[in-house]
């Protein structure tokens, strides 16, 4: 399949592009590289040994995308484009609601008006809300949202339903996410934060390569087994390969909404200890209040995925961490330092 890649350059978006080629997919992708990195791209093109067709730009721009669908024969789009901070997307709503619910209208729009009806989105499972029972399943509806991110999400989903109700020639595949960490085992791409790092795995990767002396653990007096917060952390390899599983929904019209993670959850500690035996650095840590808007606890049913498409996360949390600490220690510094 010929694949239009949005935010290509981006941790998710690379590593699947990765995979899309090595399964024999043509791939372009538009990104405007805003946090994403053209030498990501460089160095899928190393690892697959074959130039990415790349266009620099914005997902919001219907005259570059006119272009784009025109000339290239694009049968499916992958859309990853979009910011994703949740602290920042309270502080800046418009520039989030902008992004990520106005840019996926205008992809929509000049999708239809190409003739492109098949489309994947990035979709989180914060959209299923704070009181929604563990584990998560599809069948349950989306929740309350609590930042501007989550109703992003929670709008282009409700978007694309409609779209998919009007329009039978649309099939769209609702991909919900958990926690994507890890990296491709060749050490050369991975996730590459700006500033500080947001997310836990980033933050532990950097304290063991010294580039921060140590990692805040947001509470400790949670209702879990240890006190601290219980996610289901699943490898962007796994995340990437459920990407190229995911198109084949996309040969039944309508929505198709999957659970992307292992089922499993793991507390802050216990990734901080596992971190610690795989990668046989220390990772100092301090006990700070809790995060505002965290959740206790949640992980994924994914049972859909694997019944359906016969995706089903494959590696384990040593993987997951051992990738990681491969690819910090291959770059300390990230994309920057070459
Ligand atoms: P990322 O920031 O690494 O990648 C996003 C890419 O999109 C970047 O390369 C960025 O430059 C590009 N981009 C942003 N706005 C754009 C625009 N208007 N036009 C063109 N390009 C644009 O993030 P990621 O972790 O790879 O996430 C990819 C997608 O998955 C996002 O939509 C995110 O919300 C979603 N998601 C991520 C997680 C996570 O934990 N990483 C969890 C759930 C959902
Ligand atoms: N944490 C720390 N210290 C840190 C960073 C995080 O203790 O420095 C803790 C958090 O309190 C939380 C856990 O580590 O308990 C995981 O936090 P992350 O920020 O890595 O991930 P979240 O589960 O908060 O959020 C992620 C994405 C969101 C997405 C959500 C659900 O960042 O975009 O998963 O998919 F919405």
């Amino acid at each position: 399949m010929s694949i239009l890649v949005t935010g290509g350059a981006g941790y998710i978006g690379s590593h699947t592009v990765v995979q899309l080629l090595e399964e024999g997919h043509e791939v372009v992708v538009l990104d405007n590289l805003c946090n994403g990195s053209r030498e990501a791209l460089h160095r899928v093109e190393t690892i697959f040994g074959k130039a990415v067709g790349f266009i620099e730009g914005d997902v919001r721009d219907r005259a570059l995308l006119d272009r784009l669908f025109a000339g290239h024969a694009i049968e499916a789009v992958i859309h990853f484009a979009g910011l994703k901070a949740v602290g920042e997307s309270v502080e800046q709503p418009l520039a989030y609601y902008d992004a990520n619910v106005h840019g996926s209208l205008v992809l929509c729009q000049a999708m239809a008006a190409a003739g492109v009806y098949k489309l994947v989105f990035s979709s989180s499972a914060t959209v299923y809300g704070p009181d929604a029972p563990v584990p998560y399943m599809e069948t349950m509806p989306r929740g309350s949202t609590s930042n501007p991110y989550g109703s992003s999400k929670a709008m282009v989903e409700q978007l694309l339903t409609d779209l998919c109700r009007a329009d039978a020639r649309w099939s769209v595949a609702l991909l919900r996410y958990f926690n994507p960490i890890g990296a491709h085992p060749s050490g050369q791409i991975g996730e590459d934060p700006q500033g500080i790092p947001n997310n836990l795995m980033p933050f532990i990767a950097q304290v063991a390569v010294g580039r921060r002396p140590e990692l805040a653990i947001f509470g400790d007096d949670y209702p879990t087994e240890d006190g601290t917060c219980v996610r289901d952390y699943l490898h962007v390899m796994d995340l990437a390969d459920g990407h190229v599983a995911s198109l084949a929904s996309l040969e039944e019209s309508g929505v198709h909404i999957y659970n992307l993670g292992t089922g499993q959850g793991v507390s802050v500690l216990e990734m901080v200890t596992t971190f610690e035996r795989v990668s046989g650095q220390r990772v100092p840590y301090r006990i700070d209040p809790r995060r505002e808007g965290d959740l206790a606890a949640f992980w994924a049913d994914a049972s859909k995925a694997e019944r359906e498409l016969g995706w089903r996360a494959e590696r384990g949390l040593e993987a997951m961490l051992r990738d990681t600490w491969h690819w910090q220690r291959n770059n300390p510094a990230g994309y920057q330092q070459s």
